[in-house]
């Protein structure tokens, strides 16, 4: 199934090569999660979603809360009136002033399905700010909600830094993550999902992070891209490659392809 959010690095596309290097646990934790794309079309009896973006958190929290009342209510604002740029810069405006977590959600859900690409990206003082969309009829992922709310019945939903969910975790956990890229240029680093940055120090410390867990038993996966940097610091992993298409650029001039990488910690890897 498909996530309900449009989301930047999303990997739906790449679930079932993902599924592959995943082994069998009791629990799934994705401590990037995203849409969720993996861990909605996994198989685990338990879940650990987290992201250190708290609007989507929140987001998911208020969805497992509420269910039906919810989706509802989200409803109510995909409609040919509100899909205006006008009303598209209203809402974002009352969605970064609002302290109400149900009302921030339901304009999240209203702002990635009518903002420009699905874009999430938020100013240095922490402000949504992508532009209105133009999209004819903006989709309504009705049934995507619903297998969300009850596929994540019991799931937990955190709002924490990456390592700190890493280091609770427990034998029988598999822990899969999707940091964000290093950007390919200098010029491509074209999301900011939260008001704070993930350079090549973040991903160090994810690398190390994955060594360590993997080291009490624990199967860590990472996908990442394919670049000299990420390739030294996951020695010691097992890696698997592919060719994807990747959009990374709204000029359609430059879309390239690159290679994934699947690394692939603990397991012998
Ligand atoms: C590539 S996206 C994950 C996409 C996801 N796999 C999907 O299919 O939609 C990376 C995610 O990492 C989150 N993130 C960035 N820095 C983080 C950190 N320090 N700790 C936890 N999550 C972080 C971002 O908010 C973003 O949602």
């Amino acid at each position: 199934m498909r996530p309900f959010l449009k989301w930047p690095g999303g990997k739906y596309r790449l679930v079932p090569r993902i599924k592959e290097k995943l082994p069998p646990g009791k629990s799934l934790i994705e401590p990037f999660a995203g849409s969720c794309a993996v861990s909605l079309n996994t198989e685990y009896e338990n879940y650990l979603i987290n992201d250190i973006n708290e609007d989507l958190i929140n987001l998911y929290k208020t969805l497992q809360a509420k269910g039906d009342k919810f989706i509802r209510r989200c409803r109510l604002y995909f409609t040919a009136q509100k899909n205006t740029p006008e009303k598209f810069k209203k809402f974002r405006k009352e969605f970064n002033k609002t302290k109400d977590i149900e009302k921030k959600s339901v304009l999240l859900l209203y702002l990635n399905r009518h903002g420009y690409n699905g874009l999430i990206r938020y100013n240095s003082q922490g402000e949504f700010n992508v532009p209105f969309g133009r999209y004819k009829k903006p989709y309504f992922p009705e049934e995507e909600m619903k297998f969300f709310y009850e596929k994540f019945k019991k799931a937990k939903f955190t709002c924490e830094d990456f390592e700190k969910i890493m280091m609770k975790a427990k034998p029988g956990d598999i822990i899969y993550c999707d940091p964000p890229y290093i950007p390919l240029t200098s010029t491509s680093n074209f999301t900011s999902y939260s008001s704070g940055g993930f350079g090549i120090g973040e991903q160090e410390r994810l690398a190390r992070a994955a060594a360590k867990v993997a080291a009490k038993g624990i199967p860590v996966i990472i996908s990442n891209h394919m670049t000299d940097p990420i390739i030294q610091l996951y020695t010691g992993a097992y890696i698997e490659d592919f060719p994807v298409q990747r959009f990374i650029s709204c000029n359609g001039a430059n879309r390239n392809a690159v290679t994934e990488i699947l690394a692939v910690f603990g397991q012998g890897g």
